[in-house]
């Protein structure tokens, strides 16, 4: 049932301040500030966090190493399931594995998952089918709630992943002596806050088909962003190849005079995500070079941000402004409308996208 919606990817965009609503009150009950997970974890003793996951599940792990590395002061490791195992990688004692799968049945995360058995002091999964093999043969399995998910591309799993990484990353910070009560009240107030949130970034629907209608016409499609918005950078380029079959991908905005400033032209729209935070300068300047070589600047910011610098950009489409840590979440609402709408546009299965499947059960 898609609900009045023309695909379920459309319904699933939709839903998410209400399945987000779901992982907060579970993890973030209000009458606690602090995280509530479905078993005990201490991650004070942890020297050494290791991320496994494939896709958009793996640009999730990607976000989330800025979270433990940031906030919880914990090293860490990410890697996509088809090449950790190969690569025989070390795990040190004192190694937490984790591992992130919406079906929780993809081959090579499970069998990642199986490699760190026995090596690993504790495997935990965040998954969204709780009686999944990843669920079932880690210590603890942390359920997403965002509820069956239907469309092929993944959107609500992937900010419900981050929702439940994000409060993990808090507890980890919390067991490790690096966040004060008082600003963990701050980050759950924050994160309360974000179904009101992304709602709002819902209601850009509109300006984003309009901008979509033009980004159906491109060949290539280059994405960029920095901190946190490199891997939201990545996801969005994988979203709009899955189902539009347009080229696109993401750089570190750092990355660009390295080599994919050579592409840009006339033809090229460029999808530059920016809040207004401690980057925005730089990824300003990037965005400069983008414009002196006539590229097409596709400005996803707040209103600061727009003010600032979005005079000369080819569209300008406006987020909410919310605290730095939770903008990962916020902007995965455009990046998954600009890769619907762009779909729609070229008149493709949205849903069924060709040959994809939903769960990828062998290597
Ligand atoms: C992208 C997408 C895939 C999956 C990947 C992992 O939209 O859906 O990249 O994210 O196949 O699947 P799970 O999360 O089920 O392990």
């Amino acid at each position: 049932d898609k609900a009045g919606h023309k695909h379920f990817m459309a319904k699933e965009i939709a839903e998410q301040p209400h399945v987000i609503a779901e992982a907060i009150r579970h993890y973030l009950p209000v009458e606690e500030d602090t995280v509530r997970l479905p078993g005990e974890v201490d991650f004070s003793q942890v020297e050494r966090l290791t991320m496994v996951a494939c896709g958009t599940a793996y640009y999730a792990c990607v976000t989330a190493k800025y979270w433990f590395e940031q906030i919880a002061r914990l090293p860490v490791e990410v890697d996509i399931a088809s090449e950790f195992r190969y690569r025989e990688p070390p795990i040190p004692a004192k190694t937490l594995a984790l591992f992130v799968s919406q079906s929780g049945e993809t081959a090579d995360t499970l069998a990642a998952l199986r490699f760190c058995q026995e090596k690993a002091d504790t495997i935990l999964s965040v998954v969204n089918v709780p009686e999944s093999s990843i669920a079932r043969e880690s210590d603890l399995a942390l359920p997403i709630f965002a509820g069956p998910e239907i469309g092929v591309a993944s959107t609500k799993a992937f900010t419900c992943q981050l929702t439940v990484l994000l409060a993990l990353a808090l507890k980890a910070a919390c067991d490790r002596g690096h966040l004060s009560a008082e600003e963990m009240a701050e980050y759950a107030t924050a994160i309360r806050g974000l179904p009101n949130v992304l709602s709002s970034a819902l209601e850009q629907n509109e300006a984003i088909r309009q901008a979509a209608q033009k980004v159906s016409e491109a060949r290539d499609v280059l994405f960029l962003g920095r901190g946190l918005m490199f891997p939201l950078a990545l996801e969005g380029a994988l979203k709009l190849k899955e189902i539009s079959y347009i080229h696109a991908e993401a750089y570190a905005s750092g990355e660009l005079k390295h080599g994919p400033i050579a592409l840009i032209d006339k033809n090229m729209p460029v999808v530059v995500l920016t809040p207004k935070d401690a980057l925005f300068d730089k990824s300003v300047s990037n965005m400069q070079e983008v414009l002196a070589r006539k590229g097409k600047v596709l400005m996803i910011s707040d209103q600061d941000g727009i003010n600032e610098a979005g005079d000369d950009v080819w569209c300008a489409i406006r987020m909410p402004r919310v605290k730095e840590a939770l903008t990962p979440i916020l902007y995965a609402i455009p990046a998954q409308l600009l890769a619907y709408h762009t779909a729609v546009a070229k008149g493709t299965d949205v849903d069924q996208p060709r040959n994809l499947a939903k769960s990828v059960t062998v290597e």
